[in-house]
């Protein structure tokens, strides 16, 4: 805690504070409405698809004692899904992360196979094939057939209907969403996704498996991207309408970092790949609504072969070599001249208009989702943005950041910002009604 102790005393006990929170609410996280069901045994799993999710996914189970079937379509794809199994074990040891009788260990637990009935011994199924509806649903009709009975059956969807993939089945209450992150041997958060029919029993079986994996496990219900996905689209869609608006990327991502985060948005999306969900993306805007303000910058990025760090230009630029971002005068020409045609005056933005906008959409979204039953609880939501998102542990997440920034006053801006940018910044009834009454998320 060097860096606290610099600060001044007042900003030291917020952050000592905002920490606690944190530790809390990863305890509180576990506590969840599944009356006296209690978990399914699980002693043996397997994992559908062997692509980056289903091979960190394995590593998880396999690192939590777990002996897993690592199942793949193809011959190729399951190679490739092994060997970068041993590639990851083999850097860990490399950097004395892990013992090599451990990888040993941990290896000797994931067999890999080409056929889906060798689920049949499975207590939990993980599947993580493409992002396809119609593939998801033809691997659970399947697992209808292999699937011992009582067999936990999960998906890693991202953002599919989980009670779609459900209604294939002779037996819904088993179907569950469990949304890793990636590495998913690396990253703790997990989230765990009740659909309509999903049994209490289930619900608890997954939450401990969490924990046996070493996870926070997040309970969520169905909407769309879930907890973290739903708050970060808000934070994404902001940074980059502030760069319309008159920022440039390196000024958002120095406003996100003098916040706390340990990387600014645009330098994440250079790291990531701005390619990302292009596809997607780009079937998407065919029929999108045309009420709301959108942003297409990244896809015109894309269009240009900046595809980022990869491609050594991106929102910034890179040298041969490096992964440090430089600011990029073309990029910055092409931003200004794409203001221009969208008929927008660019004007200079502040560090904390750039915090504000980022950070209040997450804030606003955030109450729909407790209105909703999506979260279960504030500090729920915290703990997703804490563990899964990179978002500042001393800050508490977002949720606990607008308690100590006061609701009325958070309400204030959003309202604000509804009367200025529209569609987006509708606030929520929640957290009208909070800031009305003084109230607070954590007290609900
Ligand atoms: N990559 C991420 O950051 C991330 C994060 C969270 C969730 N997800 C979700 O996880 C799932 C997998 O994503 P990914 O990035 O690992 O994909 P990927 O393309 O790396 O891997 C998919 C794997 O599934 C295999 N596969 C395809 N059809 C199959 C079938 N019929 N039977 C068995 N295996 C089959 C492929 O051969 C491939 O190895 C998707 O639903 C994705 O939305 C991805």
């Amino acid at each position: 805690m060097n860096a606290a102790n610099e600060l001044d005393p007042q900003e030291a006990a917020a952050r000592e504070a905002a920490l606690a929170h944190v530790k809390a609410a990863e305890k509180t996280a576990a506590q969840i409405p599944v009356g006296n069901a209690t978990p399914r045994p699980i002693a043996q799993a397997a994992v559908i698809g062997a692509g980056t999710m289903g091979g960190g996914i394995a590593m998880a189970l396999a690192a939590a004692g777990i002996p897993v079937t690592l199942i793949d379509a193809t011959a190729d794809g399951l190679a490739r899904g092994l060997a970068r199994i041993r590639d990851n074990y083999e850097s860990s040891v490399k950097r004395g992360k892990l013992d090599p009788a451990l990888r040993d260990e941990r290896l000797a637990r994931i067999t890999g196979s080409l056929a889906i009935a060798d689920v049949k011994d499975a207590d939990i199924v993980i599947e993580a094939v493409f992002e396809d509806l119609a593939l998801k649903q033809g691997i659970f009709r399947e697992l209808d057939v292999h699937a011992k009975p009582g067999a936990v059956l999960a998906t890693n969807t991202s953002g599919l209907d989980i009670d779609e993939i459900a209604a294939v089945m002779k037996r819904p209450a088993d179907v569950v969403g469990a949304h890793f992150f990636s590495p998913a041997h690396v990253m703790r958060l997990l989230e765990v996704v009740r659909a309509a029919q999903t049994a209490d029993d289930v619900i608890a079986t997954l939450m401990d498996l969490g924990r046996r994996m070493g996870k926070v496990s997040v309970l969520a219900r169905i909407y769309p991207g879930f907890i973290g996905n739903a708050l970060f689209r808000n934070y994404n869609r902001e940074a980059h309408f502030l760069v319309e608006d008159g920022a440039l990327p390196h000024e958002v991502d120095a406003a996100l970092k003098d916040f706390g985060y340990a990387m600014g948005i645009f330098a994440v999306h250079d790291m990531a790949g701005n390619d990302v969900g292009y596809q997607t993306r780009k079937a998407q805007m065919a029929t999108r609504p045309t009420d709301r303000r959108w942003n297409d910058l990244i896809m015109k990025l894309v269009e240009m072969g900046r595809l980022g760090q990869k491609s050594g230009k991106g929102w910034y630029r890179y040298e041969p070599g490096s992964r440090e971002p430089q600011r990029d005068e073309e990029l910055e020409r092409f931003i200004v001249e794409e203001s221009a045609r969208l008929g927008i005056t660019r004007r200079p933005i502040s560090a904390e208009e750039i915090v504000k906008r980022c950070v209040y959409g997450m804030i606003n979204e955030g109450a729909k989702l407790l209105e909703q039953g999506v979260a279960l609880r504030a500090s729920d939501i915290d703990v997703v943005y804490v563990t899964g998102y990179g978002f500042p542990a001393h800050r508490g997440g977002p949720m606990y950041y607008a308690d100590q920034i006061g609701l009325a006053n958070v309400y204030e801006d959003v309202k604000r910002l509804y009367e200025a940018y529209g569609y987006w910044w509708k606030p929520a009834p929640l957290l009208e009604k909070l800031a009305a009454r003084n109230g607070r998320f954590a007290d609900l």
